[in-house]
């Protein structure tokens, strides 16, 4: 699997990190010792920051440039997963000063911030606690280098192919002056001295008795070539001095594996040939080392960490788990997904014995990097019904990744999360640099959304969670959406309904979701003011709601009369909040018995029951009474009381017509009472009088005689004659009194004064009219002296 990010330590020499800004000096933070090297490390303090280095030595200060540094010995690089500048400085560094086997080394650092330069200075002292192997090979991210030991002893005499033509250049031309020439294919260059070389990049030296070669990758002189497929380049110098009649020759043979680097099945691989050159390594006996960041592990910490070192053919092959310990990780947002990517900063020893016993010491130091792997964070929805919160777990979010902001239905909390508004937000940290982030929100949060779920017959609470998740340091958000929902019991409110005497309680215990109804009669929402207007009786505390109708208010519907009394039905209707369609309907019928009532109908019925106690008095019997029209009789009778049920307007109704209202009138006589002469000389009535009053504007036929519709039913009245006529209040103020032709009228004469009588007014709601408008009933029935 190729690379499909190609991380590179670059020379940065200007970084921009976003660090917090506090006012930490800049430091270095530690200096190093170590086996080939020296190491340093600044801790950046600011974002912005502009670092540099210098070489200090007795000949002055040498800033450390790009190409300075590669064709010096030193390599600074940003390690911009952990916000570090790195400066590694090889013992044989050009400014080194060495002696007995001491290396001296002084730096400084320069740091520029708001356009500041700060300068600190900083040295190290080291004493390489390992001797030093006949030859030492450094690959370098930025150079090859190779160090020979001054005095070798040459046990076997090489004769390779070229040798003559290797040696005739030196032997012909050589000086007493040390000259270099490159070999490239079989080719050499012109010979040059050593300053001439230092020009092109390359650095000659001795230091500590030892012989040192140094150059940047990608010389004109370094070639390319494969060694057990695996990419190699070499410079192939040969050094050469002539000392009267002997030529001095040495071969400084500069390999590096070239390898990018693979990654396959969550290992980091990279390969180094067993044999880099053929005058780099020898065969036999290899020996390998694996660590990061510089520094070699023991082996059973590297078997512990999963490095693994395996030879195939002629290659070895290092493979590294790509979360293993000593690597860096990066989290990396791409296109509305996280990623992450690791780093590690390889080291590599690789130790080869010739056939003359002499051991090379190869070093390698490599940046590899796995190609970006995706790395969702996740949800999960650990809500506990019974708790009534909506608990939502976001796990696995990577250390460098933080909730900055949570929109709950849209509404937007963002850090600092407080917990004052009802919901949590909790963050825990694990070891494995994950965190972790749980929000509960209750479920009558105001955030959160109902709705009733007919086909769960529940109470469905929703809540969408959309996290706002920044990427550090960059500051790159994304976002995380999950929807969780929850189901509660969710019948609509159960009412007990109770018949009383004189009417009907509803009774309904509060629960804490019932705001997801409203409760109406009829059309018309059940408030307080409604109670009032409506004259229904109405509690409502913290416990329960009570709604108690007295008869004949608004709302009633009435049926089954007879001489014991009717039904009367009301019912309460229970409607969804958002949409106000009922979901259940509680209707309560209870039977009333009155000793009087008068009921106009919508479909023109004039339904009554009269007490004739007085005609009774005078000797009469209530079955033989009659209406205006002597052929209409009571349905029903008993000792006192007489049932009427008629068409209002027949059986000899008169109707007065008024602006607004239609009354139809009757009369009950009794033969008796007909014979009756009543003490008032203006009572032209010898009966109890029935009237039906409707307002015209709810009329649809008036003078119909097959059909009769209103939209309300009327208000009736029972006038019962007096003995002491006075004057009338009447309900309806009439300016005509209209006489229907026909044998149905019989009677034309206008209201008979009457004494102060008891009312009771009754409303209701009618189901099922014939026109589909419900609309108010009124009943009014007035007692006389009773
Ligand atoms: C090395 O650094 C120390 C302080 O760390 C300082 O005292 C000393 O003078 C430095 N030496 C040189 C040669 O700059
Ligand atoms: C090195 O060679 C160059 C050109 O051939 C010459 O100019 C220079 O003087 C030589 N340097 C030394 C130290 O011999
Ligand atoms: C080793 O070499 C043999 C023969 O060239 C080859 O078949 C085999 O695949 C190689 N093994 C590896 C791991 O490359
Ligand atoms: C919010 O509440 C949780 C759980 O009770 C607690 O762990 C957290 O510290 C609280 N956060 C704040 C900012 O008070
Ligand atoms: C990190 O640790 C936590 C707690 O032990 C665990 O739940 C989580 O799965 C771990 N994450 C990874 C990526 O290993
Ligand atoms: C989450 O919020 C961001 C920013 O407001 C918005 O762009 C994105 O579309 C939201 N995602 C979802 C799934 O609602
Ligand atoms: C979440 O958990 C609750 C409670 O266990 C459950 O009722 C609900 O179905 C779950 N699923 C979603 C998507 O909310
Ligand atoms: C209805 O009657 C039952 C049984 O008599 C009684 O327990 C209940 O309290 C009554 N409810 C109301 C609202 O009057
Ligand atoms: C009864 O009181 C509760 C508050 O205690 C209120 O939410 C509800 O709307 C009231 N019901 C009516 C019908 O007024």
């Amino acid at each position: 699997m190729a690379f499909e990010i190609c991380f590179s330590v670059a020379m940065l020499f200007s970084l921009w990190l976003a660090a917090e800004c506090d006012d930490l000096p800049f430091e270095v933070h530690q200096v190093e010792c170590r086996d080939h090297y020296v190491w340093a490390v600044v801790e950046l303090a600011f974002a912005g920051e502009d670092v540099h280095f210098e070489a200090v030595d007795e000949t002055g200060i040498h800033p450390i440039t790009e190409e300075y540094a590669a064709m010096c010995g030193y390599t600074a690089s940003v390690l911009p997963l952990s916000g570090l500048v790195e400066l590694r400085s090889s013992y044989f560094s050009c400014h080194t000063e060495n002696k007995d086997g001491v290396f001296k080394l002084n730096f400084n650092l320069l740091v520029t911030h708001d356009g500041h330069l700060v300068r600190y200075n900083f040295n190290k002292t080291c004493t390489p606690a390992a001797a030093w192997s006949p030859r030492e090979i450094t690959c370098e991210v930025n150079y090859m280098e190779v160090s020979l030991r001054n005095e070798v002893t040459c046990s076997s005499v090489k004769m390779a192919d070229d040798w003559n033509d290797a040696l005739r250049a030196p032997y012909t031309s050589a000086v007493s002056d040390w000259q270099v020439v490159f070999q490239r294919a079989g080719e050499q260059s012109m010979p040059m001295n050593v300053s001439e070389a230092r020009k092109q990049g390359y650095w000659f030296d001795l230091m500590d008795e030892r012989l040192v070669f140094r150059t940047p990758y990608g010389q004109p002189d370094s070639f390319s070539t494969e060694m057990s497929g695996v990419p190699v380049e070499v410079v192939h110098a040969t050094l050469f001095s002539r000392q009267s009649w002997v030529v001095i020759m040495v071969d400084l043979v500069a390999a590096c594996s070239m390898d990018e680097g693979s990654y396959d099945n969550g290992y980091i691989m990279w390969d180094i040939p067993d044999m880099l050159h053929p005058l780099v390594s020898g065969i036999y006996d290899t020996q390998v080392n694996v660590g990061v960041n510089g520094k070699l592990e023991e082996q059973p910490v590297a078997e512990q960490r999963g490095y693994m070192v395996e030879k195939h053919n002629a290659t070895v092959m290092i493979s590294i788990p790509y979360n293993a310990e000593g690597g860096y990780r990066k989290s990396l947002h791409l296109m509305g997904d996280l990623y992450e990517y690791y780093v590690f900063h390889l080291y590599v020893e690789q130790i080869s014995m010739d056939e003359d016993d002499v051991n090379t010491r190869l070093r390698f130091q490599k940046t590899l990097a796995t190609p970006l792997l995706p790395r969702p964070v996740f949800t999960e929805n650990r809500t506990v019904l019974e708790d009534r919160v909506f608990t939502v777990y976001l796990g696995d979010v990577p250390e460098d990744v933080k909730l900055t902001a949570v929109q709950l239905n849209g509404h937007m909390y963002i850090v600092p999360f407080i917990n004052s508004s009802g919901h949590t937000i909790t963050e825990v940290v694990h070891d494995n640099h994950t965190h972790d982030y749980t929000v509960q929100v209750p479920f009558d949060h105001h955030v959160v959304t109902e709705q009733f779920s007919r086909e769960d017959e529940a109470i469905k609470h929703m809540l969408d969670i959309n996290f706002t998740l920044t990427v550090l340091p960059e500051n790159e958000h994304f976002y995380h959406h999950t929807s969780v929902y929850a189901l509660t019991d969710a019948s609509p409110p159960e009412f007990e309904a109770n018949c009383s005497e004189t009417g009907i309680i509803f009774k309904m215990d509060h629960r804490p979701f019932d705001y997801l109804w409203f409760i109406s009669i009829g059309s018309e929402r059940l408030t307080p003011e409604l109670a009032a207007e409506h004259k229904y009786n109405m509690r409502n505390d913290s416990q329960s709601l009570v709604l108690e109708v007295p008869l004949f208010t608004d709302g009633y519907q009435y049926k089954d009369f007879s001489l014991k009394g009717f039904l009367g039905t009301f019912e309460v209707l229970v409607r969804d909040h958002g949409t106000s369609d009922v979901q259940t309907q509680v209707t309560k019928s209870c039977p009333f018995s009155p000793k009087e009532f008068i009921a106009c109908s919508t479909d023109g019925m004039m339904t009554v029951m009269v007490d004739l106690s007085w005609v009774v008095a005078l000797g009469g019997i209530p079955a033989r009474t009659n209406l205006a029209d002597k052929y209409c009789g009571p349905k029903e009778a008993d000792d006192t009381r007489a049932l009427f049920s008629f068409p209002l307007n027949s059986c000899g109704s008169i109707i007065k017509l008024g602006k607004e209202y239609v009354t139809y009138e009757n009369v009950v006589f009794s033969t008796k009472t007909q014979a009756l002469k009543y003490p008032s000389d203006s009572s032209n009535i010898q009966g109890v009088k029935l009237q039906c009053t409707y307002a015209l504007a709810g009329l649809h036929r008036l003078f119909s005689v097959y059909k009769f519709d209103s939209d309300t039913e009327g208000v009736g009245q029972i006038v019962h004659p007096a003995q002491s006529p006075e004057v009338q209040q009447e309900p309806i103020g009439f300016n005509e009194v209209l006489q229907t032709p026909g044998p149905a009228v019989r009677h034309t004469r206008p209201f008979v004064k009457q004494p102060p009588s008891q009312h009771i007014r009754v409303s209701s709601l009618v189901k099922n009219l014939p026109k589909g408008t419900r609309g108010a009933t009124q009943l009014q029935v007035r007692y006389n002296g009773l």
